[in-house]
């Protein structure tokens, strides 16, 4: 069986509404997963691209939170209004859309700063 090319992780954790860290997904529609999926069909990209519920990510201030592995490119503040254009240029055309892209120093941090 061929391999996955892409695997597109997308955060649907819901907290409460009071958290301090907020989420990816406060109503748990799921929409932003489901406008992937759509779209990985729609362009015909399925079986080999593959979008996946995930729980937290850890980058929840930084959300809605995507990653797409193997390539391990992270997406922040991804809107339902950019799932095509991040197929169309990441999935499909293998470039990284500097606007979205969380840089390395703001992973694994807390409200996106830089650990001690
Ligand atoms: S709630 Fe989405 S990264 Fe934590």
């Amino acid at each position: 069986m061929a391999k996955f090319t892409h695997h597109i992780f997308v955060c649907c954790n819901r907290r409460a509404p009071d958290h301090s860290r907020g989420c990816c997904d406060p109503e748990g529609s799921e929409q932003l997963r489901e406008c992937f999926k759509h779209e990985v069909k729609r362009r015909g990209l399925d079986p080999l691209v593959r979008a996946n519920k995930a729980g937290c990510l850890d980058q929840c201030e930084l959300g809605a939170t995507v990653v797409i592995y193997p390539q391990a490119i992270w997406y922040g503040g991804v809107r339902k209004e950019d799932v095509p254009r991040i197929i169309e240029e990441t999935i499909i055309g293998g470039r990284v859309i500097k606007e979205l892209l969380i840089p390395d120093h703001l992973l694994n941090t807390k409200g996106g700063k830089s650990l001690p």
